[in-house]
């Protein structure tokens, strides 16, 4: 997980855009809807969010589905967004498929049902090969959890010889999360009005361009993530350098 280059952000599509899609709940309550029906308003959404997200070339886009805090929610409503994740592969992944879109997952799955995660086995594995935009869904995750696995993983390379007196710097560990192969997100986007991270992803979040609105998920469309990708275009990235090395280009990762 590597920047090659550095240089402003200005007219640059970013790469990979890392979602906390809030306000679902909200959005029902504001119709005096059942919540259910502000769930099945943000799948929608997420439909047009991927979308747009392949029409202007974004490579990787992660959704934060589920948290691994959500599992505290009343069990109705959990298994009320249990029934509609599994609803949703069924119906989304050939389509995904069809659009040469990949699909992947991140997060702790062995808390699902046996259902599920056959069904997010499949759309990874039919959906591999495809080259257009990644989808990754955040699902039972944590970043806690994230570097929790990852020290758990390099403890038990370290036990079986596969890995002999490693020096434990930020590569070593990057190369053990769960989006070790992925570019770090070039921006971040929570809908829903709370200024947070929610556990999202914590150490890949170090560098990205922050950005909060009040528009609740159901409501985030095309237009709203233009507007998110131009103020990410207005920035200057500038990973410890100063300005003036930026815009002089001097400087390169
Ligand atoms: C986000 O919307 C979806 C999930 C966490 C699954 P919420 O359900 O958190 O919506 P609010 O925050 O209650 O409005
Ligand atoms: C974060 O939203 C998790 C997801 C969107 C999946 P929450 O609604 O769970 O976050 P908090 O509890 O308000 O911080
Ligand atoms: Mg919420």
């Amino acid at each position: 997980m590597t920047n090659d280059t550095l240089t402003s952000s200005e007219s640059q599509i970013p790469k990979h855009i890392a979602i906390i899609m809030d306000g679902n709940g909200r959005w029902a309550e504001q119709r005096f809807l059942p919540r259910a029906l502000g769930h099945q308003a943000g799948v929608k959404a997420v439909r047009k969010i991927v979308e747009h997200c392949a029409k202007q070339q974004v490579q990787v886009l992660t959704l934060f589905a589920f948290s691994s805090e959500n599992w505290r929610r009343p069990k109705e409503e959990v298994s009320l967004l249990m029934g509609l994740f599994l609803a949703t592969l069924q119906n989304e992944i050939n389509i995904l498929d069809k659009n040469n879109i990949r699909l992947r997952f991140i997060g702790d799955r062995s808390a699902f049902s046996q259902p599920l995660q056959d069904k997010m086995t499949e759309g990874e594995r039919q959906t591999q090969s495809n080259t257009a935009l990644t989808i990754v869904i955040a699902v039972n995750y944590g970043g806690h959890w994230d570097i929790a696995q990852a020290m758990q993983t390099i403890l038990t390379k370290i036990q079986s010889g596969e890995l002999v007196n490693p020096i434990i710097d930020d590569r070593l560990i990057a190369a053990h999360l769960s989006t070790h192969d992925l570019p770090e997100p070039d921006l971040f986007i929570r809908t829903g009005g709370e200024q947070r991270i929610s556990n999202f992803l914590l150490w890949q979040l170090a560098y990205t361009e922050l950005y909060f609105t009040p528009t609740l998920w159901p409501d985030f469309d095309a237009k709203a993530l233009d507007d998110a990708i131009t103020s990410f275009k207005g920035r200057q990235r500038r990973f410890g350098h100063t300005g003036e090395q930026i815009k002089n280009n001097s400087v390169k990762l």
